[in-house]
């Protein structure tokens, strides 16, 4: 049975939201349908973390966690790399593709996959990725599962874009595709944005969700049938990545952790990237903005920045872990973007400048879950491009210099 208005309009007052009807009599039957809808459905607790932003993300005692470096890679590179490549023939690792955000910095309402980052011919980020993946099916002779997670932002056309291209080679059959969660958008005093007159302004709830997602897709039975045991999750936006990386799938399982997370050495200890640590004494992620004095300056025994290696959205975790973890909560951010909305007038609005809220639940803060993670350092020339903006850093331009060096045609 639908929600009815007065339900909804019960709901609104509880939450000081009723602003949101402000347009419901113009609506269509099928519109106020689907707005009530939307409004029963719409998780509308969360808006209340704007107001005590500090006391979410608390942080417990950081301390250091070494990581595997280049030099201990190098040594074993063999012996890992035939561990993973046992493990990919025996299909158990799958790799998970994190496309659902709407990656509002490089400008584009397209999904961020298919930008062309080619110059005298189309090189698309997808096909990018597809390709580095399949490098590893070639040398496995093995084809990985590989699940695509997107957003009701941008679902149809990716799924649409890599049909048409035939996914890039890819093997259709092993491409399954599962849409993350929505949360709702809202301005700095915590009101709920209008996108249309009759739909609540919401946006991806971040790359936190993806397993929940996964898994109400139905995406585990799948899993568990394949036999799949591990998850090698990544960002879409890094062009040079490695997936399924034998070597590393290697590393981990050799080292018996629960999961896995590759990191580049810092350029600078404040650069702007989250450090691999221990936070009280489990595995952890401390954002740049979270490193205090003593934690820049603090050494190691080789007299090295003791939190010296960064993320870089690329991560393997164990699928019974991720089982374990699953029902466990994820600390909820609370993100300034540009909001497009409805103004006093009824007219749509892009703000040039933030203007409001959004609610993520992030990955990394998955590795604070697991019982073990190992980091693994690769080197950052070679596997980390990512494209986040248009020009300057992270940008198209240093991505498309990045992949030249690594003498692909652009
Ligand atoms: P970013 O943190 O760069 O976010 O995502 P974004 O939303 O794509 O970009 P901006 O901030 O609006 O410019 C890092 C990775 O996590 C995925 C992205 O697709 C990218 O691969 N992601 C992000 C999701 O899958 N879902 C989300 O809700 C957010």
């Amino acid at each position: 049975m639908g929600v009815q208005l007065s339900q909804a309009r019960e709901k609104l007052e509880k939450y000081g939201q009723t602003h949101v009807l402000k347009y419901y009599e113009e609506l269509s039957g099928i519109e106020q349908e689907a707005l009530l809808a939307q409004i029963g459905n719409a998780d509308m607790e969360m808006i209340d973390s704007c107001r005590h932003q500090e006391e979410l993300l608390k942080r417990g005692v950081i301390t250091p966690l070494a990581a595997m470096q280049l030099e201990e890679i190098e040594t074993y590179r063999e012996s890992f790399t035939a561990t993973g490549l046992e493990a990919i023939r025996g299909g158990k690792v799958g790799a998970v593709l994190l496309a659902g955000g709407m990656g509002t910095r490089l400008g584009s309402d397209d999904p961020k996959g298919v930008y062309n980052v080619g110059i005298t011919k189309k090189l698309y980020i997808f096909e990018c990725l597809i390709g580095n993946l399949l490098d590893v099916v070639r040398e496995a002779d093995a084809w990985l599962h590989l699940f695509v997670m997107t957003s009701d932002k941008n679902h149809e056309a990716t799924v649409s874009f890599l049909k048409e291209h035939g996914f890039f080679g890819y093997r259709e059959e092993y491409v399954h595709f599962f849409q993350q969660k929505m949360a709702l958008a809202v301005d700095y005093e915590g009101k709920i944005f209008l996108e249309e007159k009759g739909k609540m302004a919401s946006s991806p709830n971040g790359n936190g969700g993806w397993f929940i997602s996964l898994k109400e897709a139905g995406l585990l039975d799948l899993i568990h049938r394949e036999g799949i045991q591990w998850l090698n999750a990544f960002a879409v936006d890094n062009v040079l990545q490695r997936i399924g990386d034998p070597c590393f799938v290697g590393a981990v399982i050799q080292k018996n952790c629960m999961a896995g997370a590759k990191v580049v050495r810092k350029v600078t200890p404040d650069e702007k990237v989250g450090a691999i640590c221990l936070e009280d004494g489990k595995p952890s992620i401390v954002e740049y903005y979270d490193m205090t004095e003593e934690l820049l300056e603090a050494k190691d025994e080789k007299g090295e920045s003791a939190y010296n290696f960064g993320v870089i959205l690329n991560y393997l975790f164990y699928v019974e872990e991720l089982e374990r973890i699953v029902s466990q909560s994820l600390p909820l951010h609370v993100v300034e973007k540009k909001i497009p909305y409805i103004n006093e007038v009824g007219q749509l609005v892009k703000p040039e400048a933030p203007n409001g809220y959004k609610f993520e639940n992030l990955i990394l803060d998955m590795i604070h879950q697991v019982g073990s993670c190992l980091p693994f350092e690769v080197v950052r020339e070679k596997e980390f491009a990512p494209i986040k903006n248009k020009t300057g850093i992270d940008s198209v331009e240093s991505a498309q210099a990045l992949l030249r060096r690594n003498g692909v045609e652009l």
